[in-house]
C-alpha cells in the first residue's frame, strides 16, 4: 500500500471489510481514567488526566470516546471549534483494534460535529513519520500545508500542519457521503448525545 505525500489513493474495494462495532459518545468524567490509560499506550507525550477534565468543561471543545460492544473505551478524539475552524487536538485508537475503522469513525464524527457548529475548514498537526495518521487525514481531504521543525520534544520529530479547506464544497461532501455509506451501510447512527441532548 503506497500513498503519495499529497494525494490519497484508496485501495480497491475489500471483500473482507469489517469495521469494529462501536458507539461514539461524548467523553464523560468517568471515561477519563480509561482515556488516560489508553493515551499512555498510544502517545509518547500523554496529557495530564486533569487536562481532559478541563476540556470536558470547555465550551469550544468537543471530546468523544469510542466504546466497543462490551463498553470498553477503544478510542478517543477531541477538537476545538474556533470561529469557522475545527482544530483537532487528539485522536487515538487502542493498538489492539487498529485497522478496523475506529479512527475513521472518530474523525468523521469530529468533522460532522464541527460542521454542525459552523466550521468550514479543519486543521491538525501530525508527526512527520506517522504514516497511519497521515494517511487517514489524506483520505479525509487534509493536505500538507507547513512543517513545524523539531516540534515534538521527545524525539525532535517535525510536525506537519494539515488543512482541509472548504468542507461544504460539493466534492468534499461527496467524499464524506461515499465514506459514510461504506462505514454505515445500514444508515448512520444518530449524533452522540450528552445529558440527553444532541451535540
Ligand atoms: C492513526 C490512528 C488513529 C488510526 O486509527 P485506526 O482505527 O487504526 O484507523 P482506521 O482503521 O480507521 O483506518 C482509516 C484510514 O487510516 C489510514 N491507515 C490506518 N492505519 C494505517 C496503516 N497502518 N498504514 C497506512 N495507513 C493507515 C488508511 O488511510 C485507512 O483507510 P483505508 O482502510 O481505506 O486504507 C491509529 O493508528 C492511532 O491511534 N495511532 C496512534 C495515535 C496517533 O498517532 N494519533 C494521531 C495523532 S495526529
Amino acid at each position: 500500500m503506497q500513498y503519495s505525500e499529497t494525494e490519497y489513493k484508496p485501495d480497491p474495494p475489500q471483500t473482507g471489510f469489517s469495521p469494529l462495532p462501536i458507539t461514539v459518545s461524548r467523553m464523560q468524567v468517568a471515561d477519563i481514567p480509561h482515556v488516560s490509560h489508553l493515551e499512555r499506550r498510544c502517545y509518547a507525550l500523554p496529557w495530564n488526566a486533569s487536562a481532559y477534565a478541563t476540556e470536558i468543561g470547555n465550551s469550544i471543545a468537543y471530546y468523544t470516546v469510542a466504546k466497543d460492544s462490551a463498553g470498553i473505551v477503544v478510542g478517543f478524539a477531541g477538537m476545538w471549534v474556533i470561529m469557522d475552524e475545527i482544530h483537532i487536538t487528539t485522536l487515538a485508537v487502542d493498538p489492539d483494534v487498529r485497522g478496523k475503522s475506529v479512527g475513521e469513525r472518530l474523525l468523521l464524527d469530529m468533522l460532522e460535529a464541527g460542521m454542525e457548529r459552523g466550521a468550514h475548514r479543519a486543521t491538525l498537526e501530525v508527526r512527520e513519520h506517522n504514516l497511519a495518521a497521515h494517511n487517514l487525514y489524506l483520505k479525509y481531504g487534509f493536505e500538507d500545508v507547513a512543517i513545524r521543525k523539531k516540534y515534538y520534544s521527545d524525539n525532535g520529530e517535525n510536525a506537519v500542519i494539515m488543512w482541509a479547506n472548504d468542507l461544504y464544497s460539493a466534492d468534499y461532501q461527496e467524499k464524506l457521503k461515499t465514506y459514510k455509506e461504506r462505514l454505515f451501510p445500514m444508515g448512520q447512527p444518530s449524533r452522540p448525545a450528552v445529558a440527553g441532548q444532541q451535540l
